[in-house]
């Protein structure tokens, strides 16, 4: 028979952002915190960070890298007059150093769970029912134990959407976990879906040689995107010998012993059958409450299978809490983090705020493509009136010598009061030039504002710079 082991103030139940930052910072109130973590490293042992530390954001941008090296050392070196012969590509050393990578962000959380005093439970933590005393939770993992909280915050993140027919064998058919783990670079690489684990997956992969084909079914490329940007984008994708393919319609998908063999029919109503090494599929992921026993506290989905929460993350049943990509919003680590952290607040009876408005949003490309706020589409059905600014990186003396002019910043700011409403960038670095456009809307800063600070020169922020000054048609470089 279990019992009752530990109570604790609050108890996290995933580790992935959202939930290894709410305990971190649970504790750091003084509130005695448990976590409890289910993923295992390939030794059984635990590996907290979630999908983002360990088949995610992390060993994604350690992929990215090493592709962009090779394929910098193939293409872009000769240009600085760095002849390089015998150019080999050693898969298995890139797949160990992403590895490797993934293990030290997980030993740093185990880390800062000791250094917080948290207490990390590994296994799968279940409901079983709110007792007196707290919610009382079962957490089944090399042995089986009965934990309790007074407070529950659920984090249990999102898993891969499959297409139906199409199951994840991790082999033929990848997930985001097997698109990371390609043991040998695929002649023929298919993607199914042209959003953000497509086109960095695909990127990938297209670098270190693959002829990649991604089929996305809607008609236009990166929808959620500014129109300008994301059009820059595609043709810059195309040029780089990424095949993207819109509007088609995705029909049987069959596996053979090496291949797989995908129906497609084009936007103009022309069928195809294209065979694939190996087929990525990235159309989206679903929320993960996957023996959670919710019901055995009343707790309440919404009609697409999130925990139901208000603006708050508070769930229907009271001290019981949710974050992260298990509820709505964008599926972003750092939208996660700023969730867990303000819950944690808020259950010390503090004010915890997360600002929708300006969660900044980043496809780690070459060219990367970032931006906060709304886009000039958006800003036009919302009936705003605005100022646009442009500024190519052309123009822009630190990317001449970087090697890298490609793209644009643009900045959106409304028409009478300056405001910045949205800063759109594709371009070299355009994840870090993002923050200062984050900084700047969260301070409801104008065009103006960032037009007459001082910035470093010769520096990629200065393109930045001079998109605000372009709001006012006053570019001094271009
Ligand atoms: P998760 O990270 O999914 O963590 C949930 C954890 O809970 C997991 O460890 C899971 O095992 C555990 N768990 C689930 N159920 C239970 C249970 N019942 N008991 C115990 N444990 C449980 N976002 C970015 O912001 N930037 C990026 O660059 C980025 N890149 C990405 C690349 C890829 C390939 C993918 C797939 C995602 C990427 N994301 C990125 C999205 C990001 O990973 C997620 O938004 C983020 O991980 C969500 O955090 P979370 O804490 O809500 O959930
Ligand atoms: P996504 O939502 O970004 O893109 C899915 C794409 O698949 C869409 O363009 C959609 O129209 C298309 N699609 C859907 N059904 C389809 C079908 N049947 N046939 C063809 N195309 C279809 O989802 P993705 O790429 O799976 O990533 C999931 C989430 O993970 C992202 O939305 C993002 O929140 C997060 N993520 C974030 C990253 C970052 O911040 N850099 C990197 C990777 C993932």
């Amino acid at each position: 028979m279990t019992q009752l082991v530990k109570q604790f103030d609050v108890v996290v139940i995933g580790g992935g952002p959202g939930g290894y930052i709410a305990a971190i910072r649970a504790a750091q109130l003084g509130f005695s915190t448990a976590c409890i973590d289910s993923w295992s490293n390939d030794k059984g042992g635990p590996a907290p960070g979630g999908t983002c530390t360990n088949v995610g954001c992390i060993p994604s941008k350690a992929l990215l890298q090493s592709s962009e090296h090779y394929e910098h050392a193939g293409h872009a070196f000769a240009d600085h007059g760095i002849n390089v012969s015998g150019l080999e590509l050693d898969v298995a050393k890139m797949l160990g150093r992403k590895n490797t990578i993934v293990k030290q962000n997980n030993d740093g959380i185990l880390y800062l769970f000791k250094k917080n005093k948290v207490s990390f439970f590994h296994g799968h933590g279940s409901f079983v029912q709110a007792a007196e005393g707290g919610f009382q939770i079962k957490v089944a993992g090399k042995t089986e134990e009965i934990i309790a909280g007074k407070h529950v915050v659920i984090a249990t993140g999102s898993n891969a959407r499959a297409l139906p027919g199409a199951a994840f064998d991790e082999e033929l058919i990848l997930s985001n976990d097997g698109a990371l783990k390609i043991a040998a670079v695929p002649k023929k690489l298919g993607v199914i879906g042209a959003g953000v684990i497509g086109l960095e997956m695909g990127s990938v992969w297209r670098r270190c040689g693959s002829e990649v084909t991604v089929l996305e079914a809607l008609p236009t490329f990166l929808g959620a995107v500014d129109e300008q940007i994301a059009k820059e984008a595609g043709k810059l994708f195309g040029k780089q010998g990424l095949n993207i393919h819109l509007g088609v319609k995705i029909g049987e998908i069959s596996k053979g012993e090496n291949e797989v063999t995908v129906n497609y029919v084009d936007d103009k109503g022309t069928e195809h059958q294209a065979v694939f090494d190996k087929l990525i599929i990235s159309i989206g992921r679903t929320p993960n409450t996957n023996g959670l026993n919710g019901d055995a506290i009343g707790l309440q989905l919404d009609e697409r299978g999130f925990v139901a929460v208000d603006g708050d993350c508070k769930t229907n049943v009271a001290n019981v809490w949710a974050v992260g990509d298990v509820v709505r919003g964008p599926m972003l680590a750092h939208k996660a983090e700023e969730e867990g952290v303000a819950v944690a607040e808020r259950i010390a009876g503090q004010h915890g705020h997360v600002n929708f408005n300006t969660i900044p949003w980043v496809i780690y490309t070459s060219p990367e493509i970032a931006w906060v706020g709304r886009t000039e589409q958006q800003l036009k059905a919302d009936g705003v009136a605005y100022k646009a600014g442009t500024f190519p990186f052309m123009a822009n003396g630190r990317a001449r010598a970087l090697g890298d002019t490609s793209g644009m910043v643009k900045f959106l700011a409304d028409a009478t009061t300056d405001e910045i409403l949205g800063v759109h960038i594709v371009g070299p670095m355009a994840s870090e030039l993002i923050s200062e456009a984050v900084v700047a809307m969260e301070f409801k800063a104008s065009a103006e504002d960032i037009a007459r600070i001082c910035h470093a020169h010769p520096s990629l922020s200065e393109a930045t710079k001079e998109a605000a000054l372009a709001v006012d048609k006053r570019s001094l470089n271009f």
